[in-house]
């Protein structure tokens, strides 16, 4: 299997599940501070607040990917150590950090790439209305072109957003992401707000950024997959795809909301009333690749009685990781060739993959070859769909340490270094060294 050239193989993880130091160089509350201390919103009562302090050991876990042949970093910079309150003048420190961190991956040979909003929204602008306000979308422009005109010189490529459908529908309709809301018709006009957000950034950022930066934006996509052969099933399995999968890729690449969706949401939650004129051109702004976070296929049936969704999600196949998600590379494969089917006119990344397993320490070591068969299955996957023409240029580790794994708090574990929460040791597992030697395999071949 041929590789492109270096930097292809990263390794991702994001500011708040890694940081900690929620308090240092006049960083603000963010919606996860408040979230995570809210009784009963996180397993175990977990926060971020100590996570893993990667704020202050970052030197060492940077020495640690460039010893295992790590090519690129993707990193989430965290908006309230930029601006504490999400408007106004910029943090110096705040920026200064990031600033070391991305010198200190490029001294050690490694690309940084920084993604904007990886969910840690200041609290101030939440309590104003968050991404269900409207004036959300201009402030986050303001912070991409801060974080642009500062960094811009040692950041490699940008990524708008992490995964909007989790903030808008997790976060604001389900409630088990921060804020915790449970409104579907707010959930919708935050995931119109989010778009809209990452195309104003869009342009924000080409507007102080060296031509040529990398831009793109990172969707989390699950192939839908019917429950049983039924019609009304495979009906289920459109609206689920239309939910998860089209309601974002079709605005970024086609300037439109899917038909079909607008259609049902219309029907169940009234007629959208925050699409403005315009906002459609703003959103689908050219972007240079698009990120894909990939874990696993949705099984869905038809529940009529499930509104706005109209299906509800059953049990997935075996075999499954420590987070109960079904483990399927071929749903991969076929996701990436749709992709270049479908909307193919830009170079696609894998901006994260990864499983989490039950770790053991034996003998002072992690043999973990659940998360080494799953990662080498869906590399497999990627190789597959580069041989059929799909063009992949990047592929990061979900995650290079186990962090806080959001709602979940540091149960599961996705690491391909386990991280000790007692004494903040770091300890490579049988997957990182598989992942090295992989690497190291593609460079020599
Ligand atoms: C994704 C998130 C990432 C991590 C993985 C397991 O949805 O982007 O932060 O939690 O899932």
């Amino acid at each position: 299997m041929t590789w492109p050239a270096r930097p292809f193989f990263g390794v991702a993880t994001a500011a708040y599940q890694i940081e900690g130091a929620v308090a240092e160089d006049g960083r603000g509350e963010s919606i996860w501070d408040r979230f995570s201390h809210t009784p009963g919103a996180v397993a175990g009562g977990a926060t971020g607040d100590v996570a893993c302090d990667h704020y202050h050991r970052w030197r060492e876990d940077l020495d640690l990917m460039a010893a295992h042949g790590v090519e690129s970093y993707r990193f989430s910079i965290a908006w309230p150590r930029v601006q504490p309150t999400g408007r106004g003048a910029a943090n110096d420190a705040g920026l200064r950090w990031y600033r070391e961190l991305a010198e200190g991956l490029l001294e050690r040979g490694i690309e940084p790439v920084a993604t904007l909003y990886h969910w840690d929204l200041p609290q101030a602008l939440q309590d104003d209305g968050g991404w269900g306000a409207r004036d959300t979308t201009e402030r986050f422009a303001e912070y991409a072109a801060i974080a642009a005109e500062a960094l811009g010189d040692v950041v490699a490529a940008w990524i708008t957003h992490n995964e909007p459908n989790v903030v808008a529908f997790l976060g604001h309709a389900e409630g088990v992401m921060a804020p915790g809301l449970r409104d579907w018709a707010t959930a919708l006009r935050v995931s119109h707000h989010l778009l809209l957000s990452h195309g104003r950034a869009t342009q924000a950022l080409r507007a102080v950024l060296p031509a040529g930066t990398p831009v793109g934006i990172t969707l989390n996509l699950h192939p839908a997959y019917p429950a049983t052969e039924t019609d009304e099933d495979g009906a289920a399995a459109t609206l689920a795809d239309g939910h998860q999968n089209r309601w974002f890729l079709d605005p970024v690449f086609r300037g439109a909301y899917p038909a079909d969706m607008i259609e049902h949401y219309a029907r169940t939650l009234g007629p959208p009333d925050s699409i403005a004129d315009g906002d459609l051109a703003t959103i689908a702004q050219p972007i240079d690749f698009l990120g894909v976070n990939y874990y696993f296929p949705q099984r869905v049936a038809a529940d009529p009685s499930h509104v706005p969704l109209g299906f509800e999600r059953v049990e997935p196949r075996p075999p499954l990781t420590a987070m109960g998600w079904e483990q399927d590379a071929d749903a991969f494969r076929g996701l990436l060739e749709r992709l270049g089917r479908d909307y193919g006119d830009v170079p696609f990344w894998v901006t994260e993959n990864g499983a989490a397993v039950e770790d053991t320490v034996v003998d002072g070591a992690v043999d973990d070859p659940l998360r080494i068969a799953y990662l080498r299955d869906h590399l497999d996957a990627v190789g597959a769909a580069r041989a059929a023409g799909v063009d992949i240029r990047r592929y990061f580790v979900w995650s290079f340490l186990d962090n806080f794994e959001w709602a979940h708090g540091y149960r599961p574990r996705f690491g391909i270094v386990r991280v000790d929460y007692e004494t903040q040791g770091r300890l490579p597992k049988a997957s990182a060294a598989w992942y090295r030697d992989r690497i190291a395999e593609a460079r020599t071949a």
